[in-house]
């Protein structure tokens, strides 16, 4: 199992600086590092972050699950935007884990997460446990208890194992409780023709489709040309992507090569329900889908990866019991 630092505090008290300006960085006091900020964090002084990633509550119908005095779990909570965004409405408690450092954006810019959480965790006096480095692979309700509500965004698609992750997810929830999973999909055609031909159990809310979102790109590109040549390559191979038949195409996905598939939305629903959750809701944006998951049932260990997982490691801890 991962070791881990629980409320690491460390560089929290080192930074002291302004933000804004158009760079991500942020200038610490002396000392201390420069945290490089992906999202926009509102601070109690009313400054924000300077995160290249606006909060997207809405969009992917976070406002909408109710935190109010319950349990949450946030997955992959990086600077801690969604951790702090549940304790601001009310929840009860709430963890967050990742297992990074540091992170690199979609132009390879290094972004220090863990100094920029303890950070903003410090300057929003939050109550937030850290559990850090820790992995999705490892949640257990022996170490954890259960959890009514788990925020999953933008990880999925970093896992090597992500039905083992839904299966651990699973188990560390309450039977009604509602997982929050949100994921780039696959920019195919036959991605998005299945969100719109295919008649869904879930009602689809469809915040922005993707030709919205291209036009209000080109609009906010050509009032701002500087942007447009900073950002040139990487629209190029958004591009690429979106006329190729798969958006992991010659691991042009971000350049990020730690982005290791994007699901298409039939498979990422058959995920889920084989997770033993129910999709009560979903909501489209651009390239990327939050669903509304709700834990109907437990894993069933026949098919669990985890119990065949299990059963691995004890054949592993049996063969080298022999040989010593
Ligand atoms: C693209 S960022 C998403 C951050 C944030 N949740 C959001 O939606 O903006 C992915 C995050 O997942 C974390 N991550 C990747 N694999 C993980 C794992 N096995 N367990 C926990 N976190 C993981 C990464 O370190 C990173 O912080």
């Amino acid at each position: 199992m991962t070791s881990h630092r629980e409320s690491r505090d460390s560089s929290g008290d080192r930074c002291a600086g302004t933000t804004g300006g158009p760079s991500n960085k942020f200038q610490c006091g002396a000392g201390g590092d420069t945290i490089y900020w992906i999202h926009q964090i509102r601070l109690p002084d009313g400054t924000v972050t300077p995160g290249v990633s606006r909060p997207a509550m809405h969009d992917f119908g976070l406002d909408e699950v109710d935190v109010h005095n319950k349990r949450v779990l946030d997955i992959g909570c990086l600077d801690g935007l969604y951790t702090f965004y549940a304790e601001q409405r009310g929840a009860g408690e709430v963890v967050s884990i990742d297992i990074l450092e540091e992170q690199f954006g979609p132009q390879r810019q290094r972004y220090n997460t863990a100094a920029g959480y303890l950070w903003a965790h410090k300057r929003l006096g939050s109550r937030a446990k850290y559990v850090f480095p820790y992995s999705v692979y490892d949640v257990s309700p022996d170490g954890f208890g259960q959890f009514d509500v788990v925020y999953c965004l933008g990880v999925i698609y970093h896992l090597a194992h992500p039905l083992l992750a839904l299966e651990r997810i699973n188990d560390v929830m309450v039977p009604g409780g509602i997982l929050v999973l949100e994921s780039e999909v696959s920019a195919t055609r036959a991605g998005f023709f299945h969100q719109r031909r295919h008649a869904a159990t879930f009602p689809m809310v469809n915040v922005m489709s993707a030709r919205e979102a291209a036009r209000k790109l080109v609009k906010l590109l050509l009032r701002n040309p500087a942007m447009v040549r900073r950002l040139l390559p990487h629209i190029a191979r958004r591009l690429a992507n979106a006329i190729r038949p798969s958006a992991l195409d010659k691991g042009v996905y971000y350049g990020d090569r730690t982005t290791l598939w994007v699901f298409d939305c039939t498979t990422l629903e058959r995920l889920i329900d084989f997770s033993g959750f129910e999709i009560v809701k979903a909501f489209s944006h651009s390239t990327r889908m939050a669903y509304h998951c709700r834990k109907v049932t437990n894993i069933d260990a026949t098919f669990a990866a985890s119990w065949k997982y299990q059963k691995v490691k004890n054949r592993i801890t049996n063969v080298e019991g022999q040989e010593s």
